[in-house]
């Protein structure tokens, strides 16, 4: 019994002193702007992860749900007392709301242009996105700003059907499962 305590400590004992060397090298090794970005990351991580989760409960939860009751979700919703809006103006709207980031969705084929890319950075996390399909998330520092993507996948068949059938849409071969945008989050980098 003693014995084992005093493994345990030496064990900690160790661990401690690996810490300290790791933070030391990490220390002098990444420079400021980089720690940083670092940190920047995680908030994308953590901003990206609850915005999909929210989106997703509001599709699974809210829209499935009440159309059984015949109430849809459509693009017009504000002059119809029976509709409630769609999941990308549901982020959308509260996007609107946020001053400190931005939120949006983006895609490479959106029904609206001002759901394109707003650089050639995004346009490549996008592509990476749909080649790669592994990949649900990725963060990446873009002139003064970080950011993420999430991707945005066609998880109930309304997805596919609406956006293949929408007049302003330039893509209409979307299937169930297939990545249609993402979710975007942009954060300032403090100036230096
Ligand atoms: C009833 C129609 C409809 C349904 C259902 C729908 N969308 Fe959309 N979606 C739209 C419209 C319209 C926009 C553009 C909204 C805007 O920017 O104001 C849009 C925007 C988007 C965008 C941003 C890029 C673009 O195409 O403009 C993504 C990504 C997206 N939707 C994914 C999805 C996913 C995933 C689902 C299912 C969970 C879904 N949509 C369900 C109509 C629909």
């Amino acid at each position: 019994m003693h014995r084992r305590q005093t493994k345990v400590k030496v064990g900690a004992k160790i661990g401690f002193i690996a810490a300290l060397v790791g933070t030391a090298i990490l220390g002098l090794s990444v420079p400021a702007g980089q720690a940083q970005d670092v940190t920047l990351d995680m908030a994308a991580r953590y901003i990206l992860e609850t915005v999909k989760a929210f989106r997703t409960a509001y599709v699974i939860n809210i829209v499935e749900r009440v159309k059984e009751s015949g109430v849809q979700s459509k693009e017009e919703w504000i002059k119809d007392a029976h509709a409630i809006p769609l999941p990308a103006q549901f982020v959308k709207a509260a996007g609107a709301d946020i001053s400190s980031f931005e939120i949006g969705l983006i895609g490479l084929t959106p029904v609206y242009k001002s759901n394109l890319p707003k650089t050639q950075a995004e346009t490549d996390a996008l592509t990476q996105l749909a080649t790669d399909r592994q990949l649900s998330v990725l963060t990446f520092a873009d002139g003064k700003q970080f950011k993420g993507v999430s991707a945005d996948i066609a998880i109930v068949q309304s997805c596919v059907d609406c956006h293949n059938n929408h007049p302003n849409s330039p893509w209409r071969n979307f299937k169930k499962g297939d990545l249609m945008g993402a979710i975007v989050v942009r954060l300032n980098r403090p100036v230096k």
